[in-house]
């Protein structure tokens, strides 16, 4: 038995028991005739004693060779500590060694392995495993599993029943590039690793399954974020007979319990806006609703004065920033710096000082009066003491704009406080989104998202009007997830694939298996994915996924520990058909 009790466990009650304990040394105090180790494993940290005068002589001396991290194991009484330490559940004891065997030596970590380390992110990346050592990395990764389990269950009491669907299949279209993996049997052939199980779930509810879930790594070759990781891993949904309604509950039911159960909150019934509302309101279908700041629009109030740029402006949009009225003409200038940066974009910036006296002072004080100011602030909701930012421009331009400033402004303010949590639903997403490089529609969701019933007609009139059964959950300014109704017919389905732009052959080729078995007897069907690591994430207090994984990808998509992707040598090139220099 290499352990009788782990490091954690042992308390005042255990006193005068001989227990047998193994881990790792955290670290040593030598007083010379005196040693204590930190011994240290998942559980806690527990404290060991080497006495000159209690402790066997060869005992005592092979402790002082105890380096860090070096992996032990001992056997001994507990006793009471002299000075006791409140902050840990195994403080009122120490044990008094007896017997110490050394079971592996360590080289000196590269970093220190504490809660504040002084390893950069690189090197914490390189030894990762030295890292999931340190408290921090070890309870997100606990807390991930805690989350995972209680989605499983919620969801197996719900009779979903989890359904592995295979990694090695053909491409998935959910917006990104395809990971691909050459076929060593089938010469020039190539399978695409999943973006998300999609067609495989809708397969399932033909199949019968009636209620699917899996948690399942999906795979997406796209540029990397705080919250987004080439493998990332989804609780993957589908129902069948079902309509929009049924699956909003069921997976609001999910996220309140996961809220109640992991951060005992309770939240009332989730909000619902519509993307136009979203967008109007947040500049983002998106927001964050921790806080108001919504937007104000202008135009009305704005125009037809003697301000070109506002004239010109197919929409001019501001917000009022509590208590922000007092801010310095340094503050000002740098946040009309800061939307200026190529990554906002703005040309810039108008402001309003709402005087704590009702008067307005702004920087186009030569163009409005005061009632101009004033209908300013009541379409922005400002109040005084508040400061209103106004921007101009093209409509879809100039609201991304204000949005990001909304965020950045909210940030500054101590807003988004990461132990607030404000769910909703956006709903009546647009079926089609107008790619303007091509200048063709492509699906905004994935193509198999139905469109609602009464937009049908449109579709070959005003194709960006046509909306869709398509619905986001947000939590705190992050997409959690989203998913459809889906089209359940193959008439329909074909006349989307029409739509998108695909011939009748390319959308045979490569969506035949799916357009068959609609025929035979597909019921209708819906569900949605949400993304884990950014759930975990949110509910941890924190937007960087990274942490929330075991052996995440740096920003340039490698994983930096094992050095991958990597070459692979000729012999398994020729295997694969693969002529590198072909290319
Ligand atoms: P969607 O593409 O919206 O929908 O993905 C669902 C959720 O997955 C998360 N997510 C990601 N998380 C980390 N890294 C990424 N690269 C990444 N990409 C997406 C997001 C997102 O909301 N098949 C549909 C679902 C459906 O219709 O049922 C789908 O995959 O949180």
């Amino acid at each position: 038995m290499y352990r009788s009790h782990n490091c954690g466990e042992l308390n005042a009650s255990n006193i005068n028991t001989e227990v047998t304990l193994a881990g790792w040394v955290q670290k040593s105090r030598d007083k010379g005739f005196m040693n204590w180790v930190d011994l240290r494993d998942r559980y806690g940290i527990t404290q060991l004693i080497f006495d000159e005068s209690r402790t066997d002589k060869t005992v005592f001396e092979l402790a002082k060779t105890l380096g860090r991290e070096f992996v032990i194991q001992v056997k001994g009484t507990v006793i009471e500590r002299e000075a006791k330490n409140k902050n840990i559940p195994t403080g009122e004891i120490e044990i008094l060694v007896s017997e110490l065997t050394i079971l592996n030596t360590a080289l000196t970590p590269p970093f220190t392995i504490e809660d504040e380390t002084d390893g950069g992110e690189d090197i914490r990346m390189k030894y990762r495993y030295l890292d999931i050592r340190r408290n921090p990395v070890k309870n997100s990764l606990l807390f991930r599993h805690k989350v995972a389990m209680e989605v499983r269950k919620y969801l197996s009491d719900l009779d979903f029943c989890e359904v592995e669907t295979p990694y090695l299949i053909k491409s998935t279209p959910e917006g990104a590039r395809d990971f691909v993996v050459p076929s060593r049997m089938n010469e020039g052939q190539f399978y695409a690793l999943p973006q998300s199980p999609q067609t495989f779930k809708q397969l399932l509810m033909v199949g019968g399954m009636d209620k699917y879930f899996q948690i399942v790594k999906c795979f997406r070759d796209e540029d990397l974020r705080a919250d987004r990781q080439p493998e990332f891993t989804q609780i993957d949904c589908e129902m069948a007979f079902v309509e929009q309604e049924d699956i909003l509950n069921v997976f609001e039911g999910l996220t309140r319990h996961l809220l109640k159960e992991i951060k005992g909150i309770e939240v009332d019934k989730f909000p619902r806006i519509t993307y136009d509302y979203a967008m109007k309101t947040y500049g983002n279908d998106k927001p964050d609703i921790r806080f108001g700041m919504k937007f104000g629009e202008l135009n009305e109030f704005a125009q037809h004065k003697e301000f070109p740029v506002f004239n010109s402006a197919e929409l001019v949009v501001g917000i009022a920033v509590p208590g922000a009225g007092n801010y310095t003409r340094k503050e000002i200038d740098g946040l009309i710096d800061w939307v200026k940066r190529p990554q906002v974009g703005a040309s810039g910036m108008v402001y309003v000082k709402c005087n704590e006296d009702g008067t307005y002072k702004s920087s186009v004080d030569k163009f409005y009066d005061q009632d101009d100011l004033a209908n300013w602030a009541k379409a922005t909701e400002a109040n005084p003491g508040d400061m209103i930012f106004v921007l101009s421009g093209p409509a879809n331009k100039t609201r991304a704009q204000l949005s990001a400033l909304r965020m950045e402004l909210a940030t500054r303010l101590g807003l988004r406080k990461p132990e607030e949590f404000a769910p909703l639903w956006v709903v009546d997403f647009p079926l089609l989104e107008l790619d303007e490089e091509s200048g063709r529609y492509h699906a905004m969701h994935h193509p198999f998202t139905s469109p609602k019933p009464e937009d049908m007609a449109l579709l070959e009139t005003e194709p960006g009007k046509v909306r869709a059964n398509a619905y986001d959950m947000v939590l705190n300014g992050n997409e959690i997830g989203g998913g459809s109704i889906r089209i359940h017919d193959k008439a329909t389905q074909q006349l989307m694939f029409k739509y998108l732009g695909f011939t009748e052959e390319e959308a045979k080729a490569q969506f035949g298996f799916l357009m068959d078995a609609f025929q035979f007897g597909a019921p209708p069907h819906g569900g949605l994915a949400f993304g884990l690591d950014r759930l975990v994430a949110i509910l941890g207090g924190q937007e960087t996924i990274r942490d929330f994984i075991a052996f995440p990808k740096n920003n340039s998509g490698r994983d930096v520990m094992i050095d991958a992707p990597a070459a692979i040598d000729d012999a398994q090139l020729k295997e694969l058909h693969i002529k590198i220099d072909a290319i």
